[in-house]
């Protein structure tokens, strides 16, 4: 059998085809368009992520045995805000993950409604990006969009909807929305009072590895497979991307470098943050929880640099200059804060930063200060685990950025942990076929899929000396945020 996992990112599309033993057959990529029409705003055409899936689903089965295909799911960009109208037409473009135009809505809902209930209804308190903040923005702001909203989805589940006619989620995206009671597995009525939205207006709640429901019949025929190919929910990027890489069950954890940087932790019960609130407590697409920290800019930062700025995309010959021996020995700081900061900031307004150039400050510095404030960006997070006393000691790594030996080698030595390899770097996608075939009956369940497909092929340990050098400097890192935060408001 053969199974189709979607990874609906922000950049592209990535499609990959995996056979009924977890062997990779062929991946495809699409990319779109992303708009930003305000500074610190983030926008898609979710009918781009239709068009550019159906297309890359045509590229992706050309010369397969299409007979062969049994079931289709998704990892998918989270927290985006789709909304339909009662003709199931898009209202207006998607507003993103990454968008930070809701600080008035974010500070009400953490300071009028309050974190302590926050936390109390869904498990989480407000992030600019989170979908609830954004819900009230559009009725504030375009009170004749609110009035016509029919469905109110996320993005993997709106590419679901086009495909199957399934109007659903599953907990693990949801989780992002800030209108699920997490440890509940249910919508929390009292956020949907506060967001002015009623249940029926949301999809209904899945697990990941569940069936929604089946191809659409002329998309079956479109694309020439049968037409009982399951749809599974599917996750959120960085639940998907956990599957992809065997971070399920209990105190494992995965790092992304996409746009995106996150740290995910796989626990097998809920876990109250306690309002330490800077990691978000989030259901996992294995049936279970965990706890991730979200740097909003993190492999984006170095394609900001290198193509915005530097004009080129020739990224390694960029890094050909940071030689071992410059490694700790950086005196330039970037702080990586191009979309605001997520975790564990909280803070829309912080943008990015360069600091501590002199007259012989060179190019090759700078880029080495980008790829390292990414990583200190991380370690913010992990700092945030530790003190809710838990202890990572390694962690997988994944997306663009862990293409890179000399950034696995910063992230494994500014850490402090050793970074794995899977055999696969494609983590959402992965997880996306990984979930259909458990809901095809290939495997019983999540964790087995993961023992019996997920290998790792390499790692990189921190090196002592390497890692207190980096231990300063990211101690010296630490400083400049807080020195800066009450500036960025003045800047804007
Ligand atoms: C996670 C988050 C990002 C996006 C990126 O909370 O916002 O990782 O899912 O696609």
């Amino acid at each position: 059998m053969l199974y189709i996992g979607v990874d609906l990112g922000t950049s592209a599309v990535k499609l990959l085809l995996m056979d009924s033993g977890g062997k990779i057959v062929k991946i495809v990529s699409k990319e779109y368009a992303l708009s930003f029409p305000h500074p610190g705003w983030s926008e898609q055409n979710p009918e781009d992520w239709y068009a550019q899936s159906i297309a890359g689903l045509k590229e992706l089965l050309e010369g397969q045995d299409k007979s062969q295909v049994a079931g289709i799911s998704f990892g998918g960009q989270m927290h985006g805000l789709v909304i339909l109208d009662q003709k199931d037409e898009v209202i207006r473009p998607a507003i993103l993950w990454n968008d930070g135009r809701t600080t008035l809505e974010t500070d009400y809902l953490n300071s009028g409604i309050g974190k302590d209930v926050l936390e109390k209804y869904t498990a989480n308190i407000a992030y600019a990006g989170f979908t609830a903040p954004k819900i009230l923005w559009v009725k504030a702001n375009e009170p004749e969009n609110f009035a016509r909203i029919e469905k109110i989805m996320l993005p993997k589940d709106y590419l679901a909807y086009r495909l199957s006619g399934t109007f659903a989620t599953d907990y693990s995206d949801a989780s992002g929305m800030l209108l699920l009671d997490v440890a509940n597995k249910c919508w929390s009525k009292e956020m949907c009072e506060i967001c002015s939205v009623s249940v029926d207006q949301l999809p209904k709640l899945f697990e990941s590895y569940e069936k929604i429901g089946t191809l659409k019949k002329e998309i079956a025929r479109e694309l020439g497979v049968p037409e009982n190919v399951v749809v599974a929910a599917g996750g959120g990027d960085n639940a998907a991307s956990a599957v992809g890489t065997g971070t399920v069950g209990e105190g494992k954890c995965n790092i992304s470098l996409g746009t995106s940087g996150t740290l995910f932790i796989s626990s097998e019960h809920f876990v109250p943050t306690n309002g330490h609130t800077a990691l978000h407590s989030f259901a996992h697409s294995d049936g279970h929880f965990h706890l991730m920290g979200c740097m909003l800019s993190a492999a984006s930062c170095n394609k900001w640099w290198n193509e915005e700025i530097l004009h080129t995309k020739d990224y390694a010959a960029e890094q050909a200059e940071i030689t071992e021996e410059k490694l700790g020995e950086n005196h330039v700081f970037y702080l990586p804060y191009l979309m605001g900061e997520r975790s564990p900031l909280n803070d829309p307004l912080a943008r990015g930063t360069f600091v501590g150039m002199t007259m012989d400050t060179t190019r090759s510095d700078m880029t080495q200060a980008v790829l390292e404030g990414v990583i200190f960006g991380l370690r913010d997070s992990l700092e945030v685990a530790k003190e809710l006393g838990i202890h990572v000691e390694k962690s997988t790594i994944v997306g663009g950025g862990a293409k890179s030996p000399l950034w696995r080698k910063m992230a494994a030595n500014i850490l402090g942990i050793r970074l794995e390899f899977p055999a696969s770097e494609e983590g959402p996608s992965m997880g996306g076929a990984m979930l259909a075939a458990v809901a095809c009956g290939e495997f019983p369940d999540v964790q087995t899929a993961c023992e019996k497909i997920v290998t790792i092929t390499g790692y990189e340990d921190p090196d002592p000396v390497l890692t207190k050098k980096y231990e300063k400097r990211y101690q010296q890192f630490r400083k400049i945020y807080p020195a800066l935060k009450e500036v960025f408001p003045q800047i804007q």
